[in-house]
C-alpha cells in the first residue's frame, strides 16, 4: 500500500507561475488590469475565438451570460442532468426553469434526440456540456438550435484543449464558457472565461462583470480623467491580474500539461480495460481531440460485489483519493422537489450517478502513481 495519500486532483504550479505572480504583486496593480487583457487575448488565440471575457468563476460567467442574453422569469434552458449544478442554480435564482435531459450511457455525452423532445415554446437556450473533456456532437445541436431559433451555449468547463473535428472548442459562433477552478486542466485558483465572436455581447459582459459601469476601473485609473455611468446595474465578478498571471503561466505550459494527461489516460486504459468489475467510458465516434479532464470508471453492479460508495471508501483506506462527477442534478433535493417528473425518467444519468468514480488524474502524477491506483483497485476486488 502507498505510504502517502494520492489525491484525486492537484494543481500543477511551477516556478514559472510563481515568478509571474510575484511580478504582478510587485507591479503596483493587482486587480483587473493589463494582465487580464493579456490573458484574455492569449486565451482567445488558443481557442480561435475573436474575443474572450474573464470572470471570477465559470458560474459567474453563466450568470452574466444569461443576463446579457436577457433571460428571466419563466424562460426555459435545456441542460444534461449529468453535470455540475451551478449553471442550473444560476437560472433558478433568476426565476428561470431548468429543463433536464438524459445522456448517452456509453460516452456520457448529452443526447441530441432527447434535447429535441424537450423543446417547448418557452425554451430560450440549450447548454451542452463537453463532459470530461470529450466534445458533444455539436453539429446535431447546432441544427436543432437553428431550427428552433435557440441560443446554443457550450459549457466548456472540462474542455480546454478539446477539439470537435479539427475545430477548437470555444471557436464557434455561439458562446462557450470555460472554468479555471483549481481542479481544471489549467487553473487560476478560481476563474472562468466566455469566448465569443460577438462584440456587442463582449461589451455587455464586460459591463455586467463590473457593476454595470461603462468603463473598466483600470482604464479609468490609467487613462484620461473622466466620469462613469451605469445604464444597467451589473455585478462584481471580475478576475484579478494576480489570477491572470497564474493563468498565463499555465497557458505557456498547456502542451506539456496535456501531453502528460493523455499519457496517464492511456496508461489507465491499458491497465484497467480488463478489470471486469469496472466499465470505462467510450470515446465518441466522430472526429475529435479528447481534452482529458477526468478519468472516470463506472463500478459494474453486475460483476462487482460492492457498490460505488464502498469502492471509494476502500480506495481511501488504501491511500487513494477519488472524485465524483456527478450526482445527476434532478436527484438533488431542490431539483427533485421542483421537478419530480424527472426521477426514474433519465435512467442513464441515474445509472452514471450511482456508479461513477473519478480516479486520481493530474499532470504531476507519474507512472508509479497510476500503478498504485491500479494495484489498489485489484486488491479491493480480490478481497470483496
Ligand atoms: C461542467 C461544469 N460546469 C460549470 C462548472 C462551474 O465552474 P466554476 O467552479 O468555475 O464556477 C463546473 C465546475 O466544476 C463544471 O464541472
Amino acid at each position: 500500500m502507498r505510504d502517502s495519500f494520492l489525491p484525486f486532483s492537484r494543481p500543477s504550479i511551477t516556478a514559472l507561475e510563481i515568478e509571474k505572480v510575484t511580478e504582478v504583486l510587485e507591479s503596483g496593480w493587482i486587480t483587473t488590469g493589463p494582465k487580464i487583457e493579456e490573458f484574455e487575448k492569449a486565451f482567445a488565440e488558443l481557442v480561435d475565438a475573436a474575443y474572450a471575457v474573464s470572470f471570477g468563476s465559470a458560474t459567474s460567467a453563466f450568470h452574466a451570460l444569461y443576463f446579457a442574453l436577457g433571460y428571466g422569469p419563466g424562460d426555459e434552458i435545456i441542460f444534461p442532468s449529468l453535470t455540475w449544478p451551478s449553471p442550473l442554480n444560476v437560472l433558478e435564482n433568476m426565476q428561470g426553469e431548468a429543463v433536464m435531459v438524459d445522456v448517452d450511457r456509453a460516452t456520457l455525452q448529452m443526447d441530441v434526440e432527447a434535447t429535441r423532445k424537450s423543446i417547448t415554446p418557452k425554451t430560450k437556450a440549450i447548454v451542452v456540456v463537453h463532459f470530461a473533456g470529450q466534445p458533444v456532437e455539436l453539429d446535431g445541436f447546432r441544427v436543432l438550435a437553428q431550427k428552433h431559433n435557440l441560443t446554443l451555449i457550450e459549457d466548456a468547463a472540462h474542455a480546454i484543449h478539446t477539439q470537435y473535428g479539427d475545430a477548437q472548442v470555444g471557436s464557434s459562433e455561439n458562446p462557450a464558457v470555460f472554468s479555471f477552478h483549481a481542479a481544471k486542466n489549467i487553473t487560476t485558483a478560481e476563474g472562468g472565461m466566455v469566448t465569443t465572436h460577438d462584440l456587442e455581447l463582449v461589451k455587455k459582459l464586460k459591463s455586467i462583470r463590473f457593476h454595470g459601469l461603462d468603463r473598466d476601473a483600470w482604464k479609468r485609473h490609467g487613462g484620461k480623467p473622466g466620469g462613469y455611468d451605469i445604464e444597467q446595474p451589473g455585478w462584481k465578478s471580475n478576475l484579478t491580474d494576480i489570477q491572470a498571471a497564474i493563468g498565463l503561466g499555465q497557458l505557456e505550459r498547456l502542451k506539456e500539461i496535456q501531453a502528460q494527461r493523455e499519457h496517464l489516460a492511456h496508461l489507465y486504459i491499458e491497465q484497467l480495460q480488463n478489470v471486469s468489475e469496472l466499465i470505462l467510458p467510450q470515446r465518441v465516434s466522430y472526429p475529435h481531440r479528447h481534452g482529458w479532464h477526468l478519468f472516470q470508471v463506472m463500478v459494474d453492479q453486475k460483476t462487482a460485489r460492492i457498490d460505488r460508495d464502498t469502492f471509494r471508501e476502500e480506495l481511501r483506506q488504501r491511500n487513494i483519493g477519488t472524485g465524483f462527477h456527478f450526482r445527476a442534478v434532478h436527484t438533488l433535493s431542490y431539483f427533485k422537489k421542483k421537478y419530480p417528473q424527472y426521477l426514474g425518467n433519465l435512467p442513464h444519468s441515474e445509472w452514471v450517478s450511482d456508479s461513477t468514480v473519478s480516479l486520481p488524474f493530474f499532470p504531476d502524477m507519474n507512472e508509479k502513481d497510476v500503478h498504485d491506483v491500479v494495484s489498489a483497485i485489484a486488491d479491493v476486488f480480490d478481497r470483496s
